[in-house]
């Protein structure tokens, strides 16, 4: 008998494949993959190879086409609760203020109002936006809307957060801000969040960010390479380990 599983996430063999006008193509193939409480995985891989994809399986957004997930030990069989998302879109919903869209996660979980709202206000604070919960999606700045994207999964305090390239949509400048939030807020003793799956097309987001680094090949995305991080926070770009895994996974893709 195996003893009792403690990961998180598990998943065996799992395949995609959609029906296009030229016939199915595969776009994920054969992956495993386990994901431990606590751990920050980024995942990476070229353009078009599958990932968006492989984290809505993961969310149970949609089933495999073979293969299964696991979530604490149980199969997946539909939306998982447990998880939140971020899109590198915003997916604000421009009608609504920051504070109501913080709420929607909150609202679709059965949350009384006068607690929502509560919740609302303490993660705005956390991601620095005191003061805008009545303002517009549109009267912010492309890092402010991430902000309040990440605020709103958050909110649900999500065992799991999956964020689908968070930061591609930024500037420079408002991406390298952001991801030392994200590293702050994963530290926050006061902030649930303790295990996180990133995709990204940079791999140096990728090395600067997380614990593991799996590597997916072109479509179909098979794992190449599931690599430990082994340098300690802050991490230091410029130093030659940081640029040798870089490299690694660089010579990986390429
Ligand atoms: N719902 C769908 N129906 C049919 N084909 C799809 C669907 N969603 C994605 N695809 C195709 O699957 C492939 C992988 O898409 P996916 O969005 O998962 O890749 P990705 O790695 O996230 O890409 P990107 O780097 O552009 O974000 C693409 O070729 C895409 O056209
Ligand atoms: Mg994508």
């Amino acid at each position: 008998m195996q003893p009792a599983s403690t990961e998180l996430v598990r998943l065996e063999q799992v395949s995609k494949a959609y029906p296009q006008p030229q016939g199915t193509i595969t776009v994920i193939e054969g992956i495993d993959l386990s994901i431990q409480p606590k751990e920050f995985v980024a995942l990476v891989g070229p353009s078009g190879c599958g990932k968006s994809t492989l984290l809505r399986i993961i969310n149970g957004l949609m089933p495999p086409t073979s293969g299964r997930v696991l979530y604490r030990g149980k199969p997946l069989t539909g939306v998982n609760l447990n998880c939140a998302m971020v899109f590198q879109s915003f997916a604000l919903l421009p009608w609504l203020t920051v504070r109501e869209n913080v709420e929607l996660g909150l609202e679709a979980r059965g949350m009384e109002p006068e607690q929502r709202v509560k919740k609302a206000n303490f993660f705005i604070d956390k991601v620095g936006l005191d003061g805008y919960e009545e303002a517009y999606p549109r009267e912010l700045s492309g890092g402010m809307k991430q902000r309040v994207g990440l605020a709103r999964a958050l909110a649900v305090e999500p065992e799991l957060l999956l964020m689908d390239e968070p930061f591609s949509a930024l500037d420079a400048l408002t991406s390298v801000a952001l991801r030392e939030e994200l590293l702050d807020l994963w530290r926050d003793p006061e902030i649930a969040l303790r295990t996180i799956l990133l995709v990204t097309h940079l791999i140096e987001e990728a090395v600067e960010l997380a614990d593991r680094v799996i590597v997916l090949s072109n479509r179909p995305a098979r794992i190449l390479k599931d690599l430990v991080v082994p340098l300690q926070r802050p991490r230091n770009k410029k130093s030659e380990e940081f640029g040798q895994i870089v490299d690694e996974i660089f010579s990986l893709i390429a």
